[in-house]
């Protein structure tokens, strides 16, 4: 068996909920290309157009939508499975003075909402939760400017934060202890949006104008790319061509990682779109080094960990993943879920409060996974299945549906 071919991928998760959400804010007509397909920016999507938000869609992947018309909704917002919708919208209805309840599935009614309720209530936003769990609702407030210094590094807080500072008397400041990803502070900044920026420090003014509406081609998902890397790493003598790869730095360490680890990646050309860097890069299998990752690197791979953790076992020497607590509040408690599979399928591991650390080479063995209905380890565990002796089944494979619903066959197309 080899990996092989050329391939393309949906619009970036994270942008597409940033492109719905920041068109939403303008009266002129928008257009956005290569929409995630996931259930997640689903899950915005309808929230947005119970907040009379008018969106059509075009093509499957290609929507238009007009904004500004923010009205309450007349039901509960569901969120379904996704973070990045609960904690962007609260801060974006809440500068838009909408009244609403926000709810979830079960995985997302056991993360932690403090993060945002803090900082949106410390800006005068009258919000209530359920102890700092979902459901959350907001009421139309006269919200004030914030000079906000986190203690984590979190894209959805800081995008939270920013987004009320729109409808905000005053500056908005925010800063982080790493930089997380960056794609609303450079779409804001696109649409005419008053917004200064250096490294993990950003600063915001009032929305006084229209901005303007959005013309965006969604360049690919670089943490759906990371699994198909993965699997062109892992099995001997293969290569793939990951085309229209969003290479934004804040989100690109996974590739960084992997490289460092010994794999071989050809940047076969790199362009620019709509601010963000975007290239086309070739992965070729390869001889692996085991590496340590900490604090600084962790945001920028924080969703390509469970893929990293595959690689690992198969590189030679002791992997060490330290820093990344974020990791027990994501989908699943995603340092549980990998070190359960792996012990499963024989790698030899150990688990930190923060982290854990991987000892490799190492044969993995066929198993059933246990998903824990999170897509991203439903994902890597089926990447690790290609290389692992007998045969492994997942528990749950309809869990992908929240970022790529066609990653089976996708998977499929490159095994050959
Ligand atoms: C995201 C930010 C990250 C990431 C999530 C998407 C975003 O979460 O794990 O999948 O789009 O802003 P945190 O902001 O909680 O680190």
């Amino acid at each position: 068996m080899i990996v092989k071919g050329s391939i393309s991928f949906p619009g970036d998760k994270s942008i597409s909920h940033r492109a719905l959400m920041i068109a939403a804010l303008s009266s002129d007509r928008s257009i956005i290309k290569n929409l995630s397909n996931g259930a997640d920016v689903k899950s915005t999507e309808k929230c947005l157009q119970q907040c009379g938000i008018l969106i059509e869609r075009l093509s499957n992947n290609t929507i238009t939508l007009n904004g500004k018309t923010f009205t309450d909704p007349k039901t509960d917002l569901d969120c379904g499975n996704s973070g990045t919708t609960i904690r962007l919208l609260a801060g974006l209805l809440a500068g838009q003075k909408i009244n609403a309840r926000f709810i979830g599935d079960n995985s997302l009614s056991n993360r932690p909402m403090d993060r945002i309720v803090k900082p949106l209530s410390e800006m005068s936003l009258d919000i209530q939760s359920n102890s700092g769990k979902l459901p959350i609702s907001i009421k139309s407030s006269d919200i004030r400017g914030i000079d906000y210094k986190n203690k984590i590094s979190s894209a959805q807080v800081k995008s939270a934060v920013l987004f009320c500072g729109l409808g905000a008397e005053g500056m908005t400041n925010y800063y982080e202890p790493v930089q997380s990803r960056d794609h609303t502070e450079i779409m804001l900044k696109n649409v005419g949006i008053d917004i200064a920026r250096d490294k993990n420090k950003v600063r915001l003014n009032k929305l006084k104008k229209n901005p303007k509406g959005l013309n965006i081609t969604i360049p690919g998902d670089p943490s759906t790319a990371a699994f198909f890397a993965g699997a062109a790493v892992l099995v001997p003598d293969s290569e793939i061509t990951l085309n229209n790869i969003l290479a934004n730095p804040t989100r690109f360490e996974f590739f960084n990682a992997i490289r460092n680890m010994g794999v071989k990646i050809d940047v076969a050309s790199s362009w620019n779109e709509t601010g963000e860097s975007v290239k086309n890069i070739k992965v070729k299998s390869s001889t692996l080094e085991a590496i340590k990752i900490g604090k600084d690197k962790i945001p920028g791979l924080i969703d390509e960990i469970p893929i990293l953790s595959i690689i690992a076992t198969q590189a030679m020497g002791t992997t060490e993943i330290r820093d990344a607590k974020e990791l027990r509040v994501k989908e699943s408690d995603r340092i549980k879920s990998i070190i359960f599979n792996l012990k499963n399928m024989g790698a030899s591991v150990e688990e930190y409060d923060d982290g854990f650390s991987i000892h490799g080479p190492t044969p993995l063995k066929g198993a059933k996974i246990k998903t824990y209905n999170d897509h991203r380890i439903a994902m890597a565990f089926t990447v690790a299945g290609l290389i692992a002796k007998g045969t492994t089944t997942l528990d749950n494979t309809k869990c992908v549906d929240i970022s790529f619903p066609d990653f089976f066959k996708l998977l499929e197309s490159v095994v050959k």
